[in-house]
């Protein structure tokens, strides 16, 4: 396997541990489980996500190409920041049950969305 094909390995493999993990730990939360207070629930998603940014990164570089530079691209950009914040209104600062449960449907909407774009290299991929 090439560099390139390896880290888009990585990177498709930190995408599907990282919307695993988040899974997880809405279903904790919704069941108030104590495993979201454990010292690994809280540290490894940071890792995670560093590391799918990062060889997101990677493959910017490898390929030559800016995240600004094409429409699919700066698509996944925008939907992964919207990802982050609303996920985390969904785990965190979400105030009442409602409004963490529909920013966690949101927010797992808008992790389908940033796959689907990946595949189809398209901003609207539903076409
Ligand atoms: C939740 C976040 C993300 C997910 C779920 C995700 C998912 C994926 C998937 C599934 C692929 C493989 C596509 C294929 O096999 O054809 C891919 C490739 C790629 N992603 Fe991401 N990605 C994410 C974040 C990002 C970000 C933020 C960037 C940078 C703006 C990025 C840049 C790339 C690039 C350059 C490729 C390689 C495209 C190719 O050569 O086929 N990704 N991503």
């Amino acid at each position: 396997m090439d560099n390139y094909n390896l880290i888009k390995t990585m990177h498709v493999t930190c995408a599907a541990i990282s919307v695993s993990g988040f899974a997880a730990r809405g279903v904790w939360m919704f069941m108030g489980s104590s495993l979201l207070r454990h010292k690994l629930t809280r540290v490894l998603p940071h890792a995670i996500d560093a590391l799918l940014l990062l060889s997101a990164l990677w493959l910017l570089l490898l390929s030559g190409q800016h995240p600004t530079g094409r429409d699919w691209l700066t698509a996944k950009l925008v939907a992964i920041v919207l990802y982050i914040v609303v996920g985390s209104v969904a785990l965190k600062r979400g105030r009442t049950a409602l409004t963490r449960a529909l920013a966690f449907v949101v927010a797992l909407g808008l992790f389908a969305y940033i796959v689907a774009v990946a595949l189809a290299r398209q901003p609207w991929p539903f076409a």
